[in-house]
């Protein structure tokens, strides 16, 4: 049977990294990961660096790819606004896939990571749990942007698309604007090397109210899934690890993972009283001799604070994927707990 050919759109991300090992790890896969950046770390798969927000330079760049049979999307720009957000992403989906499409006569799949927020659950209180057929909150949202164009762009065309929507996704990566899990760690050891106990830095709603994750190997499965199974084509997804937690019930025991005392919560502004911790974190990364990583890269704050702060419960159903044949789920608890293992194991955090 012939290999399938994906095309990861934003390969160094949280999701696109944790995506890209995970294909490669199937061993039927040949793998082209797309980014301005070069990978810090050996793989099989090739790298093209490309910027999409470049027509010219996405059409240079991507149609000598003549063999992809799939497209991951998972690239992203963060912009300071929602309403900004919307150009760069739609364009770059739209510079990735024409240019891709018309070079590969054999694309079979496109699929879109999209999230929870299309629901609104940044925004505040909204309708719990959220289904996929729950309208979209009070645009704009460049999810819904994206995922019209791509609906669109596909009516009559030979390939399938599909859309999953994950929340606060949690895996390795570096100098992405989103992820939760490597802010902990490095909040947690910063704290210990300050001889500090380890405390929650959000607000008590959101140290009391349900919250979600979702596992980027989870994801990855999933949208390997999406790609190959017929009745995800034209589809999309809630994807979750499927449980709910309460962050009060998990930081004791985050607490216990790094060895630290707990001292409940203190509300702080992560992203103002972690900026002045470089000096310290560079002075961590010698003693503990830790990857050399830059400070900036590692935890992105303002994400912390978002997280952190979210005084309202967020939920979504999980059912319709689970129903059309994806049964995978993970214990968010142990998730965390493995994971913060291997960002130790990988000299990542101390
Ligand atoms: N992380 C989460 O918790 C989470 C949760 C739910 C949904 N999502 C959604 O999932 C999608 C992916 O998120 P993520 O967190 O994985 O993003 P990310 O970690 O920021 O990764 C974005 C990727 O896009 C690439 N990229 C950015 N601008 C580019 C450009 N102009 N040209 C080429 N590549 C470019 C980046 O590489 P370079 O910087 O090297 O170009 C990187 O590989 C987004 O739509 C996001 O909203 C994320």
């Amino acid at each position: 049977m012939a290999r399938n050919k994906a095309v990861i759109v934003g390969g160094l991300g949280v999701i696109g990294r944790n995506l890209l090992q995970h294909l490669v790890g199937l061993g039927d896969w040949d793998v082209v990961a797309l980014s301005r950046r070069a990978p810090d770390f050996d793989s099989e798969a090739e790298f093209i660096q490309v910027d999409l927000l470049d027509r010219v330079d996405a059409e240079a760049k991507l149609g000598g790819i003549t063999d992809a049979t799939h497209i991951f999307y998972c690239a992203f720009q963060a912009r300071p606004t929602w309403a900004e957000h919307n150009a760069p992403n739609l364009a770059m989906l739209v510079n990735a896939v024409e240019p891709i499409e018309a070079a590969s006569p054999g694309l079979r799949h496109v699929h879109l990571v999209e999230g929870n927020k299309i629901y609104g659950s940044h925004l505040g209180p909204f309708k719990t749990p959220a289904k996929e057929d729950d309208p979209p909150h009070m645009l704009p949202n460049f999810y819904y942007d994206q995922e019209m164009w791509l609906r669109r762009h596909q009516e009559g065309k030979a390939w399938a698309w599909s859309a999953l929507r994950p929340h606060t996704v949690c895996g390795f990566a570096v100098g992405n604007p989103m992820n939760i899990t490597t802010v902990i760690g490095v909040y947690a050891a910063i704290s210990k090397e300050l001889g500090l106990p380890l405390r929650f830095p959000g607000t008590p709603g959101a140290y009391n109210a349900v919250y979600q994750v979702t596992d980027a190997d989870l994801l990855a499965k999933a949208m390997t899934w999406c790609g190959v199974t017929p009745a995800a084509a034209n589809q999309v997804y809630n994807i979750t690890n499927t449980d709910f937690f309460r962050w009060c019930n998990l930081w004791p025991k985050f607490a216990e993972a790094f060895g630290m005392e707990y001292a409940g919560i203190q509300t702080i502004n992560l992203t103002e009283f972690m900026a002045d911790k470089g000096p310290l974190w560079d002075s961590m990364v010698q003693k503990h001799g830790l990857r050399p990583y830059k400070y900036a890269d590692m935890a992105a704050w303002p994400f912390g604070d978002y997280v952190f702060k979210t005084d309202w419960d967020v939920m979504t159903d999980t059912l319709k994927i689970r129903r059309h044949g994806f049964h995978d789920c993970v214990d968010s608890e142990e998730m965390f707990l493995r994971m913060f293992r291997q960002f130790r194991d990988m000299k990542v955090i101390p």
